[in-house]
């Protein structure tokens, strides 16, 4: 079994996909040993590694040289990677760039939005492919910030006609980020390919988040759909004032 009919068959069996990104060694090996199924080296990359304001400036060699950090961590779990903005302008590009990727110890590629063309040559090259729709953070600047997708019925539907177009071109799987929860039941429901929501309400077949947010790690900026499940910011600083206190001390 590919990747592809692999997801497809434990999405039958009601298999709930978790899903994190990871950006470096130790965090990629605490999560491959906690029983994550899929660490992600995101183009949040960006934003919650490099300090920038979005993920626009992230280059194909950031992601690389993350990901081959990412990749001597983990044993068990996939590992996916981001082809970053203006990585993908054609077919042709986007099958260059994701060779790279693949080279450099990525499971498969994920890459945002309606491109299906640019997905069957990947596919037909034996690259798996995870499809992101709904919200796209590389076209963040046009859209002027994170807004919510699939509220009209004229959006919702080309929401459902472009998932369903993703699958039919040869994703493995779907990123939903931002969507209507209501409208991504229905689109979980009709596609046979899990759908992992971020931000997305709870009926899709799995859910991602950032690990830095979800670990209470960038307390100065935090998404309104996340409910961290730590907040190791204030051990960290705690930890680091105990260090100083003790060197002024001796
Ligand atoms: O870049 C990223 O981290 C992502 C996900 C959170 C979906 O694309």
């Amino acid at each position: 079994m590919n990747l592809a009919e692999n997801l497809v068959f434990s999405k039958k069996q009601g298999y709930r996909q978790s899903w994190l990104t990871a950006y470096d060694y130790p965090t990629a090996r605490l999560l491959d040993e906690t029983g994550i199924d899929l660490i992600l080296v995101g183009d949040s990359l960006g934003m919650v590694v490099l300090g920038q304001k979005d993920t626009i400036d992230v280059t194909l060699d950031d992601i690389i040289h993350h990901l081959k950090a990412v990749r001597r961590g983990v044993s068990r779990a996939l590992v996916a990677a981001d082809l970053p903005f203006g990585t993908y302008k054609t077919p042709d590009q986007a099958l260059a760039n994701a060779k790279r990727l693949t080279e450099a110890g990525a499971d498969a590629v994920k890459l945002e939005g309606h491109l299906p063309d640019h997905i069957n040559l990947l596919v037909s090259s034996g690259i798996e492919v995870i499809g992101h729709l709904g919200m796209l953070p590389q076209h963040v600047r046009e859209e002027g910030g994170y807004h919510r997708k699939g509220k009209t019925e004229t959006e919702a539907g080309a929401l459902l006609l472009a998932s369903l177009a993703l699958q039919s071109a040869g994703c493995c799987a779907l990123v939903l980020e931002l969507v209507e929860a209501g409208l991504s039941k229905d689109i979980s429901m009709k596609l046979d390919i899990p759908t992992v929501g971020i931000g997305s309400g709870t009926f899709c077949d799995g859910q991602i988040l950032v690990t830095p947010d979800l670990l209470g790690l960038q307390p100065w900026f935090r998404p309104s759909f996340v409910k961290p499940k730590a907040d190791l910011a204030t051990p960290f600083r705690n930890a680091v004032k105990e260090f100083i206190s003790e060197v002024q001390a001796s």
